[in-house]
């Protein structure tokens, strides 16, 4: 971390915070955090957020070996969400993974994109406790408790790497850019999954 700059984080947060507003306000995704949650909300959003995860983690995969430190394999979760949708009786879970542009092309989209996706287990975790409050105990929150007891660690671990990026010779703006890629596409799969479900519901 070099003396008095923005920390990659601080800069992260700041440069991604319109795109994490539209997110968290989507139509897919905001029942998440509302009393009146529907297991089929909780299904349908669960089903979008599977098509993106499962693309990042494909693209990320071949980084695995070339990018230890960041310990990706370890940070796969869409078989979490495949498993609350099989509990939530959701038998096939076209992943539309293929539909998802989830471009990879070096370490500084690495670091971006597991930004968007570590970052999320912050808001994962209240959002945990707030469809555990709508739909009963028995909810299926195997993606949302990613991690358990060993969340704070996984994200400062995280966070202790995406800071000696600079120091490895990658950017800020261009971690930045991979992060905004990142949501760009999250972004185009809920409106996808959206014209779906108006489509089936219509
Ligand atoms: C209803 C949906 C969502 C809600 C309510 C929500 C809420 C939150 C909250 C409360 C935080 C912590 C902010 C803080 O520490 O100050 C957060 C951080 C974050 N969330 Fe979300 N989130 C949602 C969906 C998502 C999704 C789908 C993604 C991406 C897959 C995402 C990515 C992030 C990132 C990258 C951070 C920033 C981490 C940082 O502090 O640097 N969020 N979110």
């Amino acid at each position: 971390m070099t003396g008095g700059a923005e920390t990659v984080r601080a800069f992260l947060r700041r440069s991604t915070f319109e795109q994490h507003a539209g997110i968290d306000a989507h139509a897919v995704l905001a029942p998440l955090a509302s009393p009146s949650l529907t297991q089929d909300a909780y299904a349908s959003a669960l089903g979008a957020l599977r098509g993106w995860y499962a693309a990042i983690e494909s693209a990320l995969r071949p980084w695995d070996e070339r990018m230890p430190f960041l310990d990706i394999a370890a940070r796969r979760k869409s078989h979490l969400i495949a498993a609350d949708l099989t509990v939530l009786g959701v038998r096939s879970v076209e992943t539309w993974e293929a539909a998802v542009d989830a471009r990879i092309a070096d370490e500084a989209d690495v670091y971006g994109a597991l930004y968007v996706t570590e970052g999320s287990t912050l808001g994962g975790r209240m959002l945990a406790g707030r469809i555990r409050g709508s739909l009963g105990p028995a909810a299926p929150l195997a993606f949302y408790t990613a991690y358990g007891e060993d969340h704070g660690r996984r994200w400062r671990d995280f966070l202790a790497a995406l800071e000696c990026a600079p120091s490895r010779g990658i950017s800020r703006a261009a971690i930045g850019r991979g992060a905004d890629a990142a949501f760009g596409a999250l972004r185009a799969r809920l409106d996808a999954a959206s014209a779906l479900i108006d489509m089936v519901c219509a």
